[in-house]
């Protein structure tokens, strides 16, 4: 854990230059800001452990949009904005004019009116993008169709906090649907981050070109390495982590799920794939909510209408000392607030 220094935490959050400015993807970072903003998630996180908190967003109003549901990012962005002094107001998915009688961009002008940053979960990236522009205001991204860079953000800390080496030495697979929002976003951190980075997925569920070409630009950089496979075996061999997601994301129609469960049951995180990496160390990753059981109203449907019990992943792997995702889903804060103080704090 960090040591503390609120004068060395102030003066890292204004050397990233983030203040003022919006986080959509995580192309809208240079690699010194990423890189920044983990060293500062870091120092954050150890005031809070220390309960040592400098309050650095004293009265600032911050407005939270969802446009789908949430609990980790929702929450995130309420604990960490209350720990450094922040108003917030949440608009829920129906609780606002946004979509239905009021534009995105009319909805930015009028929240920049009156809020100092805005995170937005909405169905598109251009909605996002829209609202940064139209506000005049920092926006975060709190999920879109293609990404989601507080989650990335949040899943790098988390490997470097549990890989007992340098970041550019991690390795990790993500298995599943490759092509996803949280996909997209692993690729491009763990190319910024320099790690060995495998997506594992049925090749029609493959990260599209306009993720993976500029990923292998910034690996260029770095020296990261990226590789797209369908064979488990190959992509698994060896990882520090193993990472999924839903097989059907938010937004995605109920009627894909037989389709997914097909094309993705060889790609479950079970026993036998921790198996295939060869690491008794292995450590399990997911960004949740996770369908690991039947405890869930579309778990037990699942389980009616295909005999299922879990999908991505057995709930003996979730529940295993392998599994690291409430150390992870805890780290959705600290991540969270490294943006807040850096976009609006210094
Ligand atoms: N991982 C994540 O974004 O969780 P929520 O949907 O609960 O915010
Ligand atoms: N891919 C998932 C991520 C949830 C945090 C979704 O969009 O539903």
């Amino acid at each position: 854990m960090n040591s503390i220094d609120p004068n060395a935490t102030l003066l890292l959050a204004q050397r990233l230059d983030l203040r003022g400015k919006s986080v959509t993807k995580e192309f809208d970072l240079d690699l010194a800001q990423w890189h920044g903003l983990l060293e500062l998630s870091a120092a954050l996180k150890a005031e809070k452990y220390a309960r040592a908190e400098t309050k650095r967003l004293s009265d600032l109003n911050i407005a939270l949009v969802f446009g789908k549901t949430s609990t980790r990012t929702r929450c995130a962005f309420e604990v960490a904005a209350h720990d450094q002094g922040a108003h917030v107001t949440y608009l829920d998915p129906t609780g606002s004019q946004l979509g239905k009688k009021e534009s995105v961009m009319d909805t930015g002008r009028v929240l920049g009116r009156m809020f100092d940053g805005i995170e937005y979960r909405g169905s598109s990236q251009s909605s996002v993008e829209e609202l940064a522009t139209s506000s005049g205001v920092p926006v975060w991204n709190g999920l879109s169709d293609q990404w989601h860079p507080t989650q990335s953000l949040c899943d790098m800390l988390t490997m470097i906090e549990h890989a007992d080496k340098p970041a550019d030495q991690i390795s990790f697979a993500y298995c599943g649907d490759a092509r996803n929002n949280v996909a997209n976003s692993l690729m491009v951190a763990g190319a910024m981050m320099g790690m060995d980075v495998r997506m594992v997925g049925p090749s029609s569920l493959k990260a599209p070109d306009s993720v993976v070409n500029p990923s292998m630009t910034i690996a260029e950089q770095t020296g990261a390495k990226i590789l797209q496979t369908d064979d488990i075996a190959t992509g698994v061999a060896g990882v520090d982590f193993v990472y999924t997601d839903v097989w059907v994301s938010m937004g995605e129609p109920e009627s894909v799920w037989d389709e997914r469960i097909a094309l993705l049951g060889d790609y479950q995180i079970n026993r036998e794939l921790l198996g295939a990496t060869g690491r008794p160390d292995v450590k399990f990753m997911h960004c949740l909510p996770a369908f690991h059981d039947r405890n869930t109203e579309v778990g037990e449907r699942l389980f009616q209408r295909t005999g299922r019990d879990c999908l991505e992943v057995t709930n003996d792997v979730f529940e295993s000392e392998y599994s690291i995702v409430f150390d992870q889903a805890e780290n959705r804060l600290h991540t969270i607030k490294a943006l807040l103080v850096a976009g609006l704090g210094c």
